[in-house]
């Protein structure tokens, strides 16, 4: 297992994995657009023969915060860790730019990821109601980009 900086070459294996793993549709072109606004910020696991089976699209934002905009791991993969290694490569890039704290949105309904968060230090602060494009409300959380801060 490998984790490194998403490639242009990877872009239609992420959509892939972008579709089969969370309940949004996306356009093609999302994956490319995160890499063009901020190249280093968007990260892939790869396993021993290539195949991509997690992904992690961040954004800086215009409040000086970075956004985990996109994060998902193959079905099968989960729950051994890619997702940590995916979020602690993301924190190191963040803070390797200059950026302290980190913004996401989660569903109100995805217990999975809210959970995930909050053990790895994200806090709650408000709830986004219609966040979502097919219906549904987000919870928004912060966390710090520097590890035991
Ligand atoms: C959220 C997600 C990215 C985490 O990736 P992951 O590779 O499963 O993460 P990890 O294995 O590092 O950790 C998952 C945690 O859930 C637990 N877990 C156990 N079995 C699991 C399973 N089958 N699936 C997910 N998590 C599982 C792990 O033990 C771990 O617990 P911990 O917090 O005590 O360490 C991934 O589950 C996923 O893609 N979910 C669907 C899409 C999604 O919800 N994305 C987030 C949108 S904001």
């Amino acid at each position: 297992m490998e984790i490194r900086a998403m490639r242009e070459a990877d872009r239609d294996a992420v959509y892939t994995l972008l579709l089969s793993s969370l309940d949004e549709y996306f356009v093609p072109e999302i994956p490319v657009y995160f890499l063009a606004q901020w190249p280093c910020g968007q990260l892939v696991a790869a396993d021993s023969v290539g195949n991509i089976v997690g992904y992690l699209a961040g954004a800086r934002l215009s409040n000086g915060r970075v956004s985990v905009s996109l994060f998902c791991v193959a079905a099968p993969w989960r729950g051994r860790g890619v997702g940590s290694r995916l979020l602690i490569a993301f924190r190191q890039r963040a803070v390797m730019d200059g950026y302290r704290t980190i913004q996401l949105e989660v569903r109100t309904t995805n217990f999975a990821a809210l959970e995930f968060y909050r053990r790895r230090g994200f806090l709650p602060t408000e709830k986004i109601v219609g966040f979502y494009n097919n219906g549904g409300d987000a919870i928004r959380m912060i966390g710090s980009a520097v590890l035991n801060s």
